[in-house]
């Protein structure tokens, strides 16, 4: 469970300051499946990097699984990173150089494991996102929905409770896109709390709940309704 209470976020920009939270407040449950949309420059992407620990609070408070996210040591933040929390981003922000299983292994390595032991977890990471035969690949040489998957796969190898998506399919075409869409939909399946931020309104719509943001603060919070889920799901 997430638990946001009145979290603002004040950025300065040379003697001027605004904030790009203002007093948001949100609680999401484990294995909800949360869309956030709104504007370009409403808060999104500084919400989602607070909930990832990437960006701290001017104030307010986040709780995850009942901790506070502002009393975790140094050490407690890199543990949320690689093991609460798995991240998705536009840009893929794969190793190019790396091949697909040494990025995927990049989690694990990071929480001390290393060698025969990760192999397992790395191929069921990428057989999850259909990418076992690209195993020995080097990243650089994937498309861009094969990139976003094994993006994908990086983020779930350590079993994370949470996937944060920040518009995981802002660079991707139609395609791609419903791929992507079709494997979060998969991981939420499986119990993962999912929280993405996107512009589609579609993509949105295969959420549980719609959460709008304008100006730094949420304007709406919608429940989406099921049939109509069941039509997209279907028509996937
Ligand atoms: N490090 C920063 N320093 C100053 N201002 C920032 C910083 N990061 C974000 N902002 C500003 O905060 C506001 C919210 O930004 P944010 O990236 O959260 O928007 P967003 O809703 O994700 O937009 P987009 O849809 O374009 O990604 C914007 O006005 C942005 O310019
Ligand atoms: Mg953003």
């Amino acid at each position: 469970m997430i638990s946001i209470k009145d979290v603002k976020k004040r950025y300065k920009t040379g003697s001027k300051s605004f904030y790009a939270l203002d007093g948001v407040s949100l609680d999401i449950k484990k294995g909800e499946f949360v869309a956030i949309t709104g504007k370009s420059g409403s808060g999104k992407s500084t919400l989602l990097n607070m909930i990832g620990t990437l960006d701290t609070v001017t104030s307010g408070k986040i709780f995850v699984d009942g901790k506070d996210l502002s009393e975790f040591s140094g050490k407690q933040i890199a543990a949320y990173r690689n093991k609460t929390v798995g991240f998705v981003f536009q840009s893929f922000y794969l190793e190019p150089s790396y091949t697909v299983f040494d990025n995927v292994e990049l989690p694990l390595v990071l929480a001390g494991k290393t060698g025969k032991q990760n192999r397992q977890p790395v191929e069921e990471a990428l057989e999850l996102v259909k990418l076992s035969k690209k195993i020995k690949e080097k990243a650089m040489s994937l498309s861009g929905g094969e990139q976003q998957r094994v993006a994908i796969a990086r983020a779930i190898v350590n079993n994370p409770s949470y996937i944060l998506a920040d518009e995981p399919c802002g660079n991707l075409d139609t395609a791609n896109s419903e791929n992507i869409m079709r494997i979060l939909a998969g991981l939420h399946a499986q119990g993962k709390t999912i929280i993405m931020v996107t512009h589609d309104p579609e993509d949105a719509q295969k959420a549980d709940r719609i959460v709008t943001m304008s100006d730094g603060k949420i304007v709406s919070d919608e429940t989406v309704h099921n049939a109509h889920k069941t039509r997209l799901r279907a028509a996937l």
